[in-house]
Order: structure tokens, then sequence, then C-alpha cells
């Protein structure tokens, strides 16, 4: 059975900035924000689509890979805000990028879509099916945030790419453990505009279209579950958490990851965040952290690294890559 390994990795945010203090209007203020949640700034789009964002960080992705858009055979995209309904932003990247030979379709799991994304193009690696994926987390939350509420501390624009590719060496992704729980729905959802609640005057002067969130529910689910799924995908790979050489988790706060690091026995030093920059870009954060990570630290081979997210749904998981 072949491994999938990392080739290239890319990504792309906005380049409008919005610093804390534009919260002060919504009674919310730069203390707070960067004390709970490790957020100094965040970008936001102007006019640029999710599929324009997901676009130029699967271009800066093919660079780094060295491969051509004609070499993809599918792109698997993770968003919770799609261009459209239908068809499947992944569609919208493959034409504005020009794989024309690629399957595209998107996979949604939100904030932690990355990883449910990641798993599914090793599946189709490891099974043969093809060479080269390209997988990407996109989002632009910007546009299902009430401006209104000071919940809308939370999110930023970005998207990030990895393009994986078959090997038949002793290393790539050695396991993936994903969970799902339905029963949490309203933990974090966006009420209308599906077909639950369909899009009516109503609806949109209710701001139902934006999302909703319980914080403190977002907080115990990531550290009650988080943890114990770390460990069991570390033991299944016959690891110990001292052979990680470092964790590039979802991004939701500084204090969720704290809380898991510390629950698992991480030292802080070897945990990749960038929310101070970026806030919560949802599906978008692995892959922009693994990027900023892949091209700024050295990796030798044997090297561990933990993959690790939460997300609406509730949606969770963990994975171990070997470099
Ligand atoms: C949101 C979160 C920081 C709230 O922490 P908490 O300690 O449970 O906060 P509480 O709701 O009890 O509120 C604590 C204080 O902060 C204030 N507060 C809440 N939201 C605020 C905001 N956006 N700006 C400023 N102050 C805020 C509250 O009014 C309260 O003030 P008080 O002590 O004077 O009454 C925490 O639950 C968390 O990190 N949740 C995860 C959220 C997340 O990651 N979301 C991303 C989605 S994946």
């Amino acid at each position: 059975m072949p491994n999938a390994i990392i080739l290239g990795t890319g990504s792309c945010v906005p380049d409008k900035v919005l610093s804390n203090h534009h919260f002060e209007k919504v009674g919310s203020n730069d203390a707070w924000i960067q004390q709970r949640l490790g957020i100094k700034e965040r970008r936001v789009v102007d006019g640029q689509t999710t599929s324009d964002l997901a676009a130029g960080a699967a271009e800066n992705a093919l660079k780094s890979a060295g491969l051509l858009p004609s070499d993809i055979d599918l792109i698997v995209l993770a968003t919770a805000t799609p261009d459209r309904p239908a068809p499947a932003t992944a569609c919208a990247v493959q034409e504005k990028i020009g794989a024309t030979k690629a399957v595209a379709f998107d996979i949604s799991a939100v904030c932690s879509g990355a990883l449910f994304a990641l798993s599914t193009g090793c599946q189709y690696i490891q099974s043969g099916m093809y060479k080269n994926v390209m997988v990407i987390g996109a989002d632009t939350f910007s546009n299902i945030t009430d401006w209104n509420r000071r919940d809308s501390v939370f999110f930023g624009d970005g998207a990030g790419a990895i393009v994986l590719t078959a090997t038949e060496e002793d290393r790539g992704f050695l396991k993936f453990e994903l969970h799902s729980d339905g029963s949490g729905k309203e933990g974090f959802t966006v009420p209308a505009g599906g077909c639950e609640i369909p899009t009516t005057p109503d609806t949109l002067s209710q701001g139902l279209h934006c999302f909703q969130m319980d914080g403190k529910a977002v907080f115990e689910t990531a550290t009650g579950h988080v943890p114990g799924t770390i460990e069991s995908v570390l033991k299944q790979c016959g690891l110990s958490i001292g052979d990680i050489h470092c964790m590039l988790p979802h991004q939701p706060s500084i204090r969720i990851l704290e809380e898991i690091a510390r629950r698992v026995n991480l030292p802080w030093e070897k945990v990749r965040t960038n929310m101070d920059r970026y806030a919560n870009t949802s599906g978008g954060t692995i892959p922009i952290v693994l990027d900023e990570t892949w091209r700024s630290e050295t990796f030798h081979p044997g090297d561990h690294i933990l993959f690790a997210a939460v997300g609406a749904g509730w949606t969770w998981g963990a994975a171990i890559y070997k470099c």
C-alpha cells in the first residue's frame, strides 16, 4: 500500500487587516481578546470569495511541490463558507487553477474540515486510486458573522493547501482518528439558509444566517475530547507524547490549546499557533499553520508531527505524520 506524504504547502490570506480595536463598538476590547483568545488581529476579505483564497493557496502549494495544475488528480476542499450551495467550491478552484484533469469535491466538517479532508485525500492515495491530491481548507467566516455582536471577534478569513503524493517509502501519514457527535449541533451552528429554515426576509432580519456559538460548550468539547483522541492515536502508532516534534492544531483559542497541551503533557514550545495574526480561520487553520511551519522549520527524517482539530457538529480528531 502506498503512503501519502506532503510534497508542498501554500497559503493565502486577504490583505485587509482588522485589529481588536475594531470591536470596541460592540462591547469587546483588545485586552479581553488577547488574554482569552490570543488574537491580536485577523484578515477579512474585501470582495474575494472563498474559492479565490483557496485558489491562491493551491497555486502556492503547486509551486512549493514543483507540480503543474495538470498533475493534480483530485482536489478535496474543506469549507463551511462555500461560494455557493451548489456546485462545490472545489470545482471553482479546479477551474481557477486550471487543474482540468482533477476530480473535485467539498467536505463539510467546519473547524475539523482540513483534518477530515486530509484523511480523505490519504485514503485515495493509499488505495492506489490517485497519485497527487490537493487538500485545501478555506473559509471566509466574515460572510457569516454578525458584526453587531461581540462574538464577531473570533474568526478571520484565510486558506491553506497541501499537495499530497504517493510514495513507497516508510514515511507519511501514519494514522488518523476522527469522531463526530451530531447531538452537539446547537453548540455551533448557522441556523438558517438551508432547507430546515429556508431564507426569508424574516430570517435575514433576525441574523439567522450568521454563526451562533455557545463558547463554553466549544471549550468543554475541545478540552474534553481532543486529549483522549491524541493519546489514542499515539498509542495506535506505538508512540508516546515525548516522540512528538511539534503539534499543528486547529486554532480555536489560546486557552483551549494550552489546556489540551497541558492534559496530554506536551510542552507549550511544541505547539504551533498563528491565531495572534489570523484568529480562527476555521478550515484554513491547519493548512495555514502547516505551510508556515513547513517553510520556516527544518524537519529530519523520522520526526513526528501531531495534528489535532475540533469543530462544529461536533467533529474532532487527531493524526500523526512521520517525516
Ligand atoms: C468564549 C470564552 C473565551 C468565554 O470564556 P468564559 O470564561 O467562559 O467567559 P464567560 O462567558 O464566563 O465570560 C467571562 C467574561 O468575559 C466577558 N465576555 C464574553 N465575551 C466577550 C467578548 N467577546 N469581549 C469582551 N468580553 C467578553 C463576559 O461578559 C464576562 O464578563 P464578566 O466576568 O464581567 O461577567 C471561552 O468559553 C472559550 O474560549 N470558548 C471557545 C470559543 C472558541 O474557541 N470559539 C471558536 C469556535 S471553534
